[in-house]
């Protein structure tokens, strides 16, 4: 789609203006979403030479907008389908959850990186036939450049790394709260954008690095008055299909492929999988072996078919430990079912599920020991999740705990008289340098009214500033909870 300004310009020449027609066309793709006033005039002057009128020689006068005839077309109030609009109670119960994130996070230890919401479409696409590579919001930039929303913030996270290089000392612990994008299709906790908490380990190979992050998410969980009754983590290694298809003569680079296939078991027909399957090159016997150990959920029976020699077993079996020993043993459990969707996991992984099963995966990860050469760079071990700020919300709608969360101001400050109102912003700016949070009443109000807003604000104080008692440096101070009012000079007001 393409728009158009028509500017209606009129310039002094000489002694005469005369009016030019201008007209703008801007391309717009995807479609713009506002509107823009059909005609816009703009009166400009320029000063002729030595013409009069005071300006100076050639200089433009900034011209004053005009709009006639204002034809605006409505626009659709909604955000687009996918996203959000944060009005206050929102935005409170979303400062209350990325608080409890980042606090987690610190809590272990952990520094805060972001990246840019736009990166280049490439860092997005692999070539595992992902479900997100399918969901990317992409488009061409002015400079026609390929970029994209991101979807998830592991590859940006890699590529900072590898920008780093030796610069920096391993391990790294990092965690980021940012906001992603995928073209999904909308359901219970799933939207088009979203926010996610991450938590990624770069520089340790030992599985310790997968059972602190779980540690993490448990302390979160708890935090939040969530409990092992209500949700757990289902975990398994990408390492049992690993082997099996070793054992099966599957090349290495179909794996990704596989486990990309394997992780829509509970989305799409049985025999669709097979035959996806059956693409990549494995027999048949093969593919009715690997759907049998799929549906393994003990550790003891996993090691009765792949023996007790191997990589995925000795990973889990520590992990399972080492759970013990951080005090969340109740939470997990193992699940060979659990591959997860991104072509890049090649150890532990996991997720985090509602133990009712009526909400999609509350939060997912794992190790990811070679992504970093993928985009060129040396690899490097590294393991993290990511904890979606959507399916927590429901949960915690479902259990009855989402908090009461009102507005939270310590004083109103309210002069009583209109002449008054320079000695309240006075009392305000005393209060605020003290760091007490004020709510400065602007206009002249009836006490009833400033009453109902302190209640409506959770205010502590009324603080009014009276005529009598300014003219003594004084105001008058009411706290709300016990109805207690006395006087206080400004100077001893805390
Ligand atoms: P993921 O499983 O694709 O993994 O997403 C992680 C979490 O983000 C999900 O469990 C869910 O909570 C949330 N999430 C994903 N898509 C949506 C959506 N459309 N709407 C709402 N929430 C969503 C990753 O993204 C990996 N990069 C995680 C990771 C970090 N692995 C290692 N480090």
């Amino acid at each position: 789609m393409r728009g158009a300004i028509h500017m209606l310009v009129t310039t002094r020449l000489s002694s005469s203006f005369r009016p030019i027609l201008l007209d703008f066309v801007f391309p717009c793709s995807p479609p713009c979403n506002f509107s823009i006033p059909r005609r816009l005039i703009c009166a400009a002057a320029t000063k002729a030479n030595g013409g009069g009128g005071g300006g100076r020689s050639g200089s433009i006068v900034a011209p004053p907008l005009l709009t006639q005839d204002e034809d605006f077309q409505k626009i659709d109030v909604n955000p687009p389908k996918g996203t959000r609009d944060f009005p206050p109670e929102d935005m409170r119960l979303r400062n209350w959850l990325f608080n409890h994130f980042k606090e987690v996070s610190r809590l272990f230890g952990y520094e805060e990186v972001d990246f840019p919401v736009l990166e280049t479409e490439a860092l997005f696409i692999r070539k595992a036939g992902e479900e997100i590579r399918d969901q990317l919001y992409c488009f061409e930039d002015r400079g026609n450049r390929r970029v994209a929303l991101r979807p998830e913030l592991t590859p940006s996270l890699a590529r900072l790394v590898i920008q780093k290089g030796k610069s920096v000392s391993l391990p790294l612990k990092w965690f980021a709260v940012g906001q992603c994008w995928r073209y999904e299709r909308m359901t219970r906790g799933r939207r088009r954008e979203h926010y996610q908490w991450n938590m990624d380990i770069i520089g340790v190979p030992q599985v310790t690095a997968e059972a602190e992050l779980i540690s993490s998410i448990v302390t979160f969980f708890k935090r939040i008055g969530i409990t092992q009754s209500d949700v757990g983590f289902k975990v398994s290694s990408r390492k049992v299909l690993q082997e099996l298809l070793t054992k099966y003569g599957v090349p290495e680079d179909m794996f990704g492929r596989v486990c990309i296939i394997i992780d829509k078991i509970e989305k799409i027909p049985i025999d669709e999988i097979k035959k996806e399957l059956g693409f990549t090159g494995i027999s048949e016997d093969a593919i009715e072996q690997l759907l049998q150990v799929l549906s393994v959920k003990s550790l003891d029976d996993l090691e009765d078919i792949l023996g007790g020699a191997g990589e995925a077993i000795a990973d889990l079996k520590q992990l399972f430990s080492l759970a013990e020993m951080f005090g969340y043993s109740e939470w997990i459990q193992f699940d060979a079912s659990v591959v997860r969707g991104l072509a890049y996991y090649t150890g532990i992984v996991f997720e985090g599920f509602d133990r009712k099963g009526k909400l999609r995966a509350i939060c997912g990860g794992g190790r990811y020991d070679r992504l970093l050469s993928t985009y060129g760079g040396d690899d490097i071990p590294a393991c993290g999740f990511g904890f979606g700020d959507a399916v927590i919300v429901e949960l915690l709608k479902e259990k009855d705990l989402l908090p009461e969360l009102g507005q939270q101001v310590e004083n109103i400050v309210c002069a009583l008289d209109k002449d008054l109102q320079g000695a309240a912003a006075t009392v305000a700016t005393a209060l605020r340098d003290k760091g007490q949070t004020v709510d400065l009443v602007l206009e002249s109000k009836p006490l009833k009214w400033v009453f109902k807003r302190a209640a409506r604000v959770n205010a502590r104080r009324l603080v009014l500033v009276g005529k009598t008692e300014w003219e003594d440096g004084s105001v008058s101070v009411k706290v709300l909870s016990s109805g207690e009012q006395f006087q206080v000079k400004l100077s001893d007001l805390e």
